[in-house]
Formats: C-alpha cells, structure tokens, sequence
C-alpha cells in the first residue's frame, strides 16, 4: 500500500501518548485507537518525531485495519481472551483454613498501605511473563518486568484500580494478589498472579472469590498462551466472550 508520508500541521494525530509505557520503556511511547486513517498514520510514524513504540488492538486478521497495520510494521504481541463471569453465578462455599489469610485494601486506604506496594510489584514482575510484552521479542525482560512492576504498584499512587486483595501466609509475606477495577457494570481482574511456590493452594481463587459482589458480572483479560489461566477462571464459572489480536509497532522494525 503506497501512502503518503507528508505530515500536515492541522491534521488530528491518530496516535496519543502514553504516559504509563513511556515511564517504563524510558522511550516515547503512544497507542492508537481504531478505526484511523491510515495516511496520516503512516506519516506519524514516519515522522522526524516518531514514537519509539505503539500499540493497538483488532478484533482479528479479518479487522479491516489488519492488512495495513501489518504492511506498517505492526506485529502481533499476542491473542487476547476476555472472559465473564454473569452477575448471578452462584456463590462459592468458602474455604475452611487454607493456610493464608484474604485482606481487601480500598482506594481510599491506599496510601497508607505503601509498605506492601513494593512487595506486592516484585510480585508481579516475577509472575506475570505470559504478559504481551513479555511475549513481544522486542520488549526487554527488564521493560516488560518494570511495567508489571509499576502496574500494581500504581495502586497505592491512586493511579490505577479500586481494590485489591491480597493473600499473605502466616509469616506475613504477601503471597498473592487479585487488583480490581470497577465500573458500574462490572467488576474487572485487571492484574492477579500467586507467587510460584504457592499455586495451587487456592490462593488465587480466595481473592477473586473476595471480589465478587452479587448483581456485577465480573470479566477479565487473559492471554491465549496462558493455559493456566484459562483453567483457572474457567474452574470459577467464567466463560470466554471475545478475543482480539494486540498489535505492538517498534521504531526501525517496519516493513
Ligand atoms: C493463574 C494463576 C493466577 C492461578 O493461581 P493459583 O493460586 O495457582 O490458582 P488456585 O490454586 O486458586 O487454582 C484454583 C483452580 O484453578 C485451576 N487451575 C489453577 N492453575 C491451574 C493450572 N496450572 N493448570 C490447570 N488448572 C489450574 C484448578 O481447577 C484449580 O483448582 P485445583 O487446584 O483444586 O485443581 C497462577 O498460575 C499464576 O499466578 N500464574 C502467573 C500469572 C498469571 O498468569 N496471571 C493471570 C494473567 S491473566
């Protein structure tokens, strides 16, 4: 596809920043919404100013806007599932004695919390490598650590989520935990992950069962490539609803 390069002051860029990712690549970084015109794309990205990384998403190879964001140099990071839980799901027996202790944190107690903060984004850095940059060969380890890192710990900054609960074993060591946003609709599991020595002790189910609240659906987005994940909230009565293509772009990898 032959597009024009030629950027025009008055146009509407296509691509926004993203303060989040810039921090953590310690690079420009922006995402774009769909649908775009595609020349005035193409000339952003082609700019004296480019971004160092974009991102986006499709609904699939059949998105109208697949082809030309391949030929732009956008790749796919990873296949992306939602899964849902209906607002009248039964709910869960609870667990008699299963050697750790489910405390709820609220937006409001956050900043108080921040000894915890630091914990909780070590966790996350070492647990959370289906991720899509972890996925994406381009993303460094240490990128894609630092960003999961921060994920969780924005929590206490008040920078992302509503709630969180978090697991600790009896020694006091957090052991895993489920961040939550929440909207009027639905409740979301916007990052969980139980540390490697205590899967399958029911961890993970303890502080997503904690968040259910009768009348919300309750969703989730999870990775194709995480098989574990996907009998996890299967095994909670969540059922797949969607999936959609994550589609990363790096400076000097286009086509
Ligand atoms: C997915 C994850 C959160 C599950 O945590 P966990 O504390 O081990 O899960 P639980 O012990 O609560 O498991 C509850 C049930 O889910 C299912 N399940 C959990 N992990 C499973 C696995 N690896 N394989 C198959 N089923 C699994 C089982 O039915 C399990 O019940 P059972 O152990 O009695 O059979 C954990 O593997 C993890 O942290 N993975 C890395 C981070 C991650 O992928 N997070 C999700 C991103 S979307």
């Amino acid at each position: 596809m032959t597009m024009s390069t030629a950027r025009k002051e008055t146009e509407t860029p296509v691509t926004a920043p993203d303060a989040f990712l810039t921090a953590a690549f310690h690079a420009p970084c922006r995402s774009l919404a769909l649908p775009c015109d595609m020349n005035t794309l193409s000339a952003e990205l082609s700019a004296a100013d480019a971004p160092a990384f974009v991102w986006t998403k499709v609904a699939g190879p059949d998105d109208p806007a697949f082809t030309p964001l391949t030929e732009m140099g956008f790749r796919v990071a990873v296949e992306e599932i939602t899964y849902e839980r209906p607002a009248d799901a039964p709910a869960p027996a609870a667990t008699a004695d299963p050697g750790f202790t489910v405390r709820k944190i609220t937006q409001d107690a956050a900043a108080r919390e921040a000894a915890i903060a630091e914990e909780l984004g070590d966790l996350a850095c070492d647990n959370l490598t289906t991720s899509r940059f972890h996925q994406d060969p381009l993303v460094p380890d240490a990128v894609a650590c630092e960003i999961k890192k921060r994920w969780a710990m924005n929590f206490f900054t008040g920078k992302r989520g509503q709630e969180m609960y978090v697991a600790c074993a009896a020694d006091g060591n957090a052991v895993g935990f489920n961040q939550v946003l929440v909207t009027p609709e639905y409740k979301v599991i916007d990052l969980i992950c139980t540390a490697a020595n205590y899967r399958r002790r029911g961890v993970a189910r303890a502080v997503v069962e904690a968040m259910f609240e009768p009348g919300l659906k309750t969703r989730v987005g999870s990775q194709a490539n995480n098989a574990a994940a996907d009998a996890f909230y299967k095994s909670l009565g969540f059922d797949p609803v969607g999936t959609s293509l994550c589609l990363h772009w790096h400076a000097g990898d286009g086509a």
